[in-house]
């Protein structure tokens, strides 16, 4: 295949940067259209980019046999339904974290990419894309720590984007705290202790932002988590965070222990002035994971024109899922949770 010819669906917050590498940043790749429901926004992007393709139905977009790939980065609830409509369609497809807010559509999605195992299917799990998390688990599999027995991990979104968080989380679903944001370090979780998780206990609130309560979900939730193994997890995740975008993970083994993102540092520059000696920290999502992002997009592409599957698959998004809503269970119910498996 010379050229990979995609279609993306969702032009918002995390599909626009999706779609800027995919038109102007990977070699072999052609964004050739564009879909969203807003017409406004696929006018601009058609006009800004260049795209020969604009579509407001996703339907319609599916019927241009011209393309070879659909990246899904359209609000989660129509994950499920876009992916299956895709592969039934005969593409690759690439989709965005989570899989499903729901076990019973996780699972049905997951048989259709097992019907369709000719064609590429990779779920935007990026972080595992990003240099540093790569370089942990590198570490992990020489034996550098010994065998890990706990991750700790906090995800927490800036205090400053919660307008946009909450612009977000009115417009579509997100599945809440555990499914839309903690999704990402309970899938690391899985992938750094290389077992399943079994029990979940989640307790949380709306502590600084009680608008969020009214959403029936938790600006700051904390998940405990027991794995096979008797191995552990402990889980912050939250949406009031005073410095920036803070996403740190910590692996503790028998012979030693692993950090990522102690500080949040935006770069490497310190600035002294009244404040002090000060490290400024990272915005947001785009601003950390920028190459993690460009990362997982190339691998894409990469997998599609060399005909291999890449190493996040379906069950990963389908144990995430299981694990996400056993969080969200037990918020909400206040009970201890197993883990459907
Ligand atoms: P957003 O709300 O900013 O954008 C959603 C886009 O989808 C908009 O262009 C909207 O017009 C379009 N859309 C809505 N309904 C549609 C439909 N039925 N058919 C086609 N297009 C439709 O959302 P955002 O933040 O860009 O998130 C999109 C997805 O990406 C979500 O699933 C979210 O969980 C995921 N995400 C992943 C991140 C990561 O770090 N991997 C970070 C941020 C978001």
């Amino acid at each position: 295949m010379k050229m990979v010819k995609v279609g993306i669906v969702g032009l918002g917050r995390l599909g626009r940067q999706h779609a800027e590498n995919l038109a102007f940043r990977i070699p072999n790749c052609e964004l050739s259209a564009v879909c969203s429901v807003i017409p406004e926004e696929v006018e601009q992007a058609q006009k800004e980019w260049g795209i020969k393709y604009a579509y407001t139905s996703y339907d319609e977009m599916l019927n241009n046999k011209e393309l070879d790939a659909i990246f899904i980065a359209s609000p989660s609830g129509f994950h499920c339904e876009q992916i299956e409509k895709a592969l039934n369609a005969g593409f690759h497809v690439f989709s965005e974290k989570p899989l499903g807010l729901y076990m019973e559509e996780a699972l049905r999605v997951q048989e259709v990419v097992n019907k369709h195992k000719d064609q590429v299917f990779m779920l935007g799990f990026m972080r595992r894309y990003d240099k540093s998390y790569a370089y942990a688990k590198k570490k992990i599999e020489e034996g550098k720590i010994g065998e890990p027995y706990l991750i700790r991990c906090y995800g927490l979104d800036p205090a400053k984007a919660i307008n946009g968080f909450m612009q977000f989380a009115k417009n579509n679903y997100s599945g809440g705290l555990f499914l839309d944001m903690a999704i990402h370090d309970l899938d690391l979780a899985r992938w750094f202790l290389n077992v399943e998780a079994k029990q979940v206990w989640a307790i949380g609130g709306a502590y600084g932002y009680p608008e969020i309560a009214e959403l029936n979900d938790a600006e700051t939730g904390t998940a405990l988590v027991k794995f096979e193994q008797n191995k552990m997890g402990v889980f912050v995740a939250g949406r009031n965070c005073a410095h920036g975008y803070h996403i740190e993970t910590e692996i503790i083994g028998t012979k030693g222990t692993l950090r990522v993102g102690t500080i949040p540092e935006k770069n490497m520059v310190t600035v002294f002035d009244e404040s002090g000696a000060v490290k400024e920290c990272s915005d947001g999502f785009l601003e950390r994971f920028e190459q993690a992002y460009l990362s997982e997009v190339e691998e894409f592409i990469s997998c599609v024109r060399e005909k291999r599957q890449p190493n996040v698959t379906v069950e990963d998004g389908v144990l995430s899922t299981a694990l996400g809503y056993a969080c969200k269970e037990s918020f909400e119910t206040g009970e201890l949770i197993t883990v459907q498996s």
